[in-house]
C-alpha cells in the first residue's frame, strides 16, 4: 500500500488514519513506538467483532508501510458523532440516544474468544499508582462484581462511532473491546465524557443510559473507581491524576 496522496482523516499522538481513495480504506498508521503486539491485538480484536453481527467496517489488510504498522479498514463515509454533536448542540439527548443504542446493541453480543475484562481490570490495578490499602479495596470490589460476558466496547465515545450518508451507525476502534459486565463499559463511557472536560454531559448519558438499560444508577457508580483506576495506567499525565482522584469515590453507598 502506498499513502503518497491520501488524505489525513484523523492525527492522534503515536497514530495517524488516512483514507486512501484507490482502495477506499482507512489505514490507521501506527508510531515506531507503538507496541507489535498491541497493534495486531488490534487488528484480531476487530476480526473477532466482524464475526458478530454488529456495524463495523470490514478488515482488510494489516501491513508495514515504510516499516510502521497499519490496519486498514474499509472506509465509512459519513461522520463521527463528535462531528454530529458539535455541529448540532441542539440535538445533544438525540446523538447520546444514538450513542447508547449501539452501545446496548454492543452489549447484547457475545464474542466467547475475547480477553475477560474482570482479568484485564485485575492486572490494570495491579500496575497502578495507589497505596497498598486502596488496591487491596479495589481488587476486592472487582472480585465481589458478578461473571458477566457481554460484548464491552471498552472505549465508546462520540469519536469511535460514525454515522454514514444513509443514517447507518459503524462502530471503529475496537483495540478495548473485552467481554464482561455492561455497567463497567458504561462507567467507562461516563469518564471519558468526564475527561473530555463535559460534565453536563457525562450526567446526561449517566441518566439516559441507566433509564433506557433499566439499570440502578449504583450498580453504574460501583465501576467507577474500579474502571478509573484500571484507565490510570496508561493514560497522560494529567488525566492519571484526574482518574487517580475517583480511585476513593466510595461515599455513594
Ligand atoms: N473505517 C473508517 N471509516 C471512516 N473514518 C474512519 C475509519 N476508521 C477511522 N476513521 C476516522 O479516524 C478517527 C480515528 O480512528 P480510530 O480507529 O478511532 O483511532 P484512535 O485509536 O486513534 O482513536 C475516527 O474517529 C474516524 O474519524
Ligand atoms: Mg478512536
Amino acid at each position: 500500500m502506498n499513502l503518497e496522496g491520501a488524505r489525513v482523516i484523523a492525527v492522534r499522538d503515536a497514530k495517524t488514519v488516512y483514507l486512501d481513495g484507490e482502495t477506499n480504506s482507512a489505514v490507521k498508521v501506527f508510531e515506531r513506538s507503538y507496541a507489535k503486539a498491541g497493534i495486531l491485538n488490534e487488528a484480531l480484536n476487530h476480526a473477532i467483532i466482524e464475526e458478530t453481527a454488529l456495524p463495523v467496517p470490514a478488515l482488510k489488510s494489516v501491513e508495514t508501510i515504510d516499516g510502521k504498522w497499519a490496519i486498514a479498514t474499509e472506509y465509512i463515509p459519513g461522520k463521527t458523532l463528535a462531528q454530529l454533536m458539535a455541529e448540532d448542540a441542539d440535538n445533544l439527548e438525540l446523538y447520546l440516544d444514538m450513542l447508547i443504542e449501539v452501545q446496548m446493541d454492543i452489549h447484547d453480543a457475545r464474542a466467547p474468544r475475547l480477553s475477560r475484562l474482570k482479568d484485564k481490570m485485575y492486572q490494570k490495578i495491579q500496575q497502578a499508582d495507589i497505596d497498598a490499602a486502596t488496591r487491596y479495596e479495589i481488587h476486592h470490589r472487582l472480585a465481589s462484581t458478578p461473571a458477566h460476558n457481554k460484548v464491552c466496547h471498552g472505549d465508546l465515545n462520540p469519536t469511535n462511532i460514525i454515522i454514514d450518508d444513509a443514517g447507518r451507525p459503524f462502530v471503529l476502534d475496537w483495540a478495548h473491546v473485552t467481554q464482561g459486565n455492561a455497567s463497567a463499559d458504561a462507567a467507562r463511557t461516563y469518564l471519558l465524557f468526564r475527561l473530555a472536560g463535559d460534565e453536563e454531559t457525562a450526567d446526561k448519558y449517566m441518566d439516559m443510559f441507566c433509564e433506557k438499560t433499566s439499570t440502578n444508577k449504583r450498580y453504574v457508580q460501583q465501576w467507577l473507581p474500579i474502571v478509573a483506576v484500571s484507565q490510570s495506567v496508561k493514560g497522560k499525565p494529567q488525566e492519571r491524576e484526574f482518574l487517580l482522584s475517583w480511585a476513593s469515590v466510595f461515599e455513594y453507598e
